[in-house]
């Protein structure tokens, strides 16, 4: 491992999107080289890294490359192949490089089915769920077991909602997939929170949250973030100490978000966790004294964690999702501004179009209570998307 003293001086990247981009931003000011892995050369990363290796992420020559390039790896997607995941823990075993979070503990957490079964093994409450190996269901049986609506999610290949559908009624039934997945327990009228923890080299850990997430309810994907979460302090206490027994017991290194529901009652459970820095954390860039990004790559890197204290009493985040009248805005490419008379951010993530509901930029905006942020955040959005980005040039 090439170090300046005891410290890395280059990381690596697997996936080139908007959280790597945001990624290598933390790298430069800490004075580390960044490399990303993406299939595109032109990814959302490609901007602030100081290099791009082109290449898919089940391409074991292209990891390889990586691998040489860095003194230490980390990830911008869970959706890495398992042979790429194990050749890299291979390499890190060999004390070529470090890998955080471990490649086991990634291996573990991309398959739904295995998450869930750990959970459950750790003892942490989670919706009740079974395991679908693939092929007809018994409807009968999942009927019988968890009611009407259920939850199907792909063991695999999941992100933003997709891989997620809600049965709703008999007739829906039909819809189930066929491929390995899980069905579990549909929790209503449930409010959906995240707390992310950074846990460093040294074991420490450093928390952000619970955070108020609103989904979309056709396309389950996330709308807006509020910090902090409109929740009671025993909630609150409740989910910080549920994400500490994730992370403790994953006993590796860097940041994860632990998604959770509350439900009507007051009960907290795990809905899911990742293992990278989390959309529900972006408005940490402006309002925390250290960002989700500066966090991880402290952790990953070895250094101690930074303080992760909000510096201000609210901040929303809202997503600018893909829809018609956005388009037009994809050819305008990357750009970040702060418009300091709003404490509103605007952050475009630079990528030229794609499917309905892809993520292309968000806004956070800061304020004195959640109602006001909220109000600069809405007005932030519609700037965004009537009047152009030269409103913020
Ligand atoms: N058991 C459940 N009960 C009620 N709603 C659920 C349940 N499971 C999932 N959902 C809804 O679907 C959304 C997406 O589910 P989940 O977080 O498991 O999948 P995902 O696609 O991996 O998410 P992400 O957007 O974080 O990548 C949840 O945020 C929630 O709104
Ligand atoms: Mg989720």
């Amino acid at each position: 491992m090439a170090t300046k003293g005891d410290l890395p001086v280059s990381v690596g990247i697997v996936g080139g999107g908007q959280l790597a981009h945001f990624l290598c931003g933390a790298a430069r000011r800490l004075g580390v080289t960044s490399v990303v892995l993406d299939p595109k050369a032109d990814c959302p990363a490609a901007r602030s890294a100081d290099r791009v290796v082109a290449g898919a992420l089940d391409d074991l020559a292209a990891a390889a490359e990586l691998a040489d390039a860095c003194d230490v790896i980390t990830f911008d997607v869970e959706t890495v192949s398992p042979e790429v995941l194990r050749y890299l823990g291979g390499r890190a075993e060999d004390g070529c490089v470090r890998v955080a979070p471990g490649a086991q503990v990634m291996l573990m957490l991309q398959n739904k089915a295995l998450q869930k079964q750990w959970l459950v093994r750790q003892g942490i409450a989670t919706p009740a769920f079974v395991q679908l190996a693939g092929g007809p269901a018994d409807h009968q049986a999942l009927v019988e077991r968890f009611g009407l609506p259920l939850v199907q999610k792909s063991a695999t290949g999941g992100f933003d909602g997709r891989g997620v559908q809600i049965i709703g009624d008999e007739s829906a039934l039909v819809r189930l997939w066929e491929t390995p997945s899980i069905v579990e327990a549909f929790v209503a009228d449930a409010q959906e929170i995240a707390v992310l923890v950074a846990r460093g080299l040294d074991g420490a850990l450093a928390f952000y949250g619970p955070i108020g997430l609103d989904m979309d309810p056709e396309d389950n994907v996330l709308t807006t973030a509020v910090a902090p979460a409109p929740v009671s302090d025993q909630v609150s206490r409740e989910a910080r100490r549920l994400a500490a027994e994730v992370v403790t017991g994953l006993d590796t290194i860097g940041l994860f978000a632990v998604e959770m529901f509350v439900t009507p009652e007051g009960r907290v459970l795990v809905n899911e966790v990742s293992p990278r820095v989390h959309n529900a954390g972006h408005y940490t860039l402006e309002a925390c004294e250290t960002s989700q990004f500066m966090q991880h790559m402290r952790a990953v890197l070895g250094l101690p964690l930074g303080p992760s204290r909000q510096r201000v009493p609210a901040a929303v985040m809202r997503n600018l999702l893909l829809r018609p009248g956005l388009e037009s805005l994809c050819e305008v490419g990357g750009f970040d501004s702060m418009d300091p008379r709003t404490g509103t951010a605007v952050h475009w993530y630079g990528k030229s179009g794609g499917s309905p509901g892809r993520k292309m930029g968000h806004v956070t905006a800061l304020g004195s209570d959640p109602q006001a942020a909220a109000r600069r955040a809405d007005a932030a959005v519609r700037a965004v998307s009537t009047i152009g980005l030269e409103a913020f040039a």
